[in-house]
């Protein structure tokens, strides 16, 4: 797990602002929760890895609880139990921070932090646009565009009705998705031994993998009706993404399947462009959730997209512009004992006045003072000396570029 120093603060804070404007450009409001919940509420039926992975522990009176491995289930825990007093369809965010005992690998850590969006209560896909086009934002915000990621996005109810013309029945599906998201990341091999196991025969594996055959939209709209409603559904999709700006973007992709079970329409996740780094962000239509855990039937939608990968991604192209930023603080010294009052009631005025200033805390050479400040680009700093005093008034130094402005003492 993560220390953040000072450095390293820079950069976070410069994605969470990132996360947080395109958040509420786009009229999502915040929320949060503590990061202990109970084991119970997340734990589901067998067989998702993020279950396994849980950090959990018991209290003293023996209750089980667990530190979050990701947000979705607060989330609806949190919806749930305000149902009637909330306005649907609502849409909210997180930064939340999340634990996974994960093997450790580029990209992936036992602690992350995830930004999450969710809409809550939209049945049609104008929330998958919506969602995807504020993330998409926040990544041009990081200085990201088309050149630089990809988001791929496939159906779960698609590759139902397709694994349903295949002769596999609905029994199978939930297993099926899981197996399928792991091409790629193990062999087929063992895709086709995790079939075995859920009970798929020899024949029905292998037509399982003739669906991931497909290529295309197009292909699809061949093999199922044209009347299909999963059909429509993604048409629709890419009719709004359009307009959002972001069509270009978007990429049918059948193999995008997610490894979360609760997923049961559209699913989405985003890569670099080049495939180095594993998903930038993940998520898609969940309309089983919340009746699962609170009773109430409500569709839901959305993503997480992590600060893991990202940060790669930034240091890769190297404008992490945190790194750059100017700071906008004003240093302010003092040569000589003497002179140290003087400092403290400039200081203190200028912080009245809204500035942000570091005030020494003991008396030192120009020389140390000065190396001192320019630590930091774009700062300013006043070095009081006996002189200054004297004069009444000081001098502000734009140490960036050089240029000076008085202030009286
Ligand atoms: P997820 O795909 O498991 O989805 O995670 C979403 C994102 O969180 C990933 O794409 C990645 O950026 C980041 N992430 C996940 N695990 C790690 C890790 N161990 N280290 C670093 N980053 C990680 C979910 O968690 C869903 N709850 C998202 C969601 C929200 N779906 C609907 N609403």
């Amino acid at each position: 797990m993560r220390d953040f120093y000072p450095e390293d603060m820079v950069s976070r804070n410069v994605l969470f602002d990132a996360w947080k404007n395109a958040s509420r450009a786009f009229g999502f409001a915040e929320y949060d929760a503590c990061v202990v919940e109970t084991f119970e509420l997340l734990k589901r039926k067998a067989g998702e890895e993020i279950v396994e992975q849980i950090y959990d522990f018991r209290d003293k009176k023996g209750r089980r609880l667990a530190l979050r491995p990701e947000m979705t289930p607060t989330l609806a825990r949190m919806v749930a139990s305000r149902f009637s007093s909330l306005k649907f369809p609502l849409k909210w965010f997180t930064i939340a921070q999340c634990f996974r005992y994960e093997r450790m690998s580029r990209g992936r850590k036992r602690e992350h932090y995830q930004w999450n969006l969710d809409i809550v209560g939209e049945d049609s896909v104008a929330a998958e646009a919506e969602v995807i086009a504020t993330a998409v934002n926040a990544l041009g915000i990081l200085g990201l565009g088309g050149d630089d990621f990809s988001i791929r996005f496939s159906s779960r109810r698609i590759l139902g009705e397709l694994l349903c013309k295949q002769g596999i029945p609905d029994k199978y599906h939930a297993a099926t998705f899981l197996a399928l998201d792991k091409k790629g990341k193990i062999s087929d091999g063992d895709i086709e031994a995790m079939l075995a196991d859920a009970g798929l025969g020899k024949k029905e594996i292998e037509r399982v993998f003739t669906v991931l055959e497909i290529s295309a939209l197009g292909e699809v709209e061949r093999i199922l009706e044209k009347k299909s409603p999963s059909l429509g559904e993604i048409r629709r999709f890419m009719e709004l993404a359009d307009r959002q700006g972001i069509g270009q973007i978007l990429e049918f992709d059948i193999s995008v399947v997610r490894g979360l079970t609760y997923y049961t329409g559209i699913v989405f996740e985003a890569f670099d462009t080049e495939r180095r780094f594993r998903a930038i962000l993940g998520g898609g239509r969940y309309d089983n959730l919340l009746k699962d855990i609170g009773g109430r039937s409500l569709t839901g939608v959305g993503l997480g997209f992590g600060d893991v990968v990202i940060d790669e991604i930034l240091a890769k192209k190297s404008n992490h512009s945190g790194k750059r930023k100017s700071s906008g603080i004003i240093y302010v010294g003092f040569m000589e004992e003497a002179q140290r009052l003087a400092a403290v009631s400039l200081a203190t005025e200028m912080r009245k006045h809204g500035h942000r200033v570091d005030l020494a805390l003991r008396a030192e050479k120009a020389k140390s003072f000065f190396a001192r400040a320019s630590r930091e680009s774009g700062s300013e700093a006043v070095y009081l000396g006996p002189d200054d005093i004297a004069a009444g008034e000081a001098r502000v130094k734009n140490l960036a570029d050089r240029t000076e402005r008085k202030v009286t003492l």
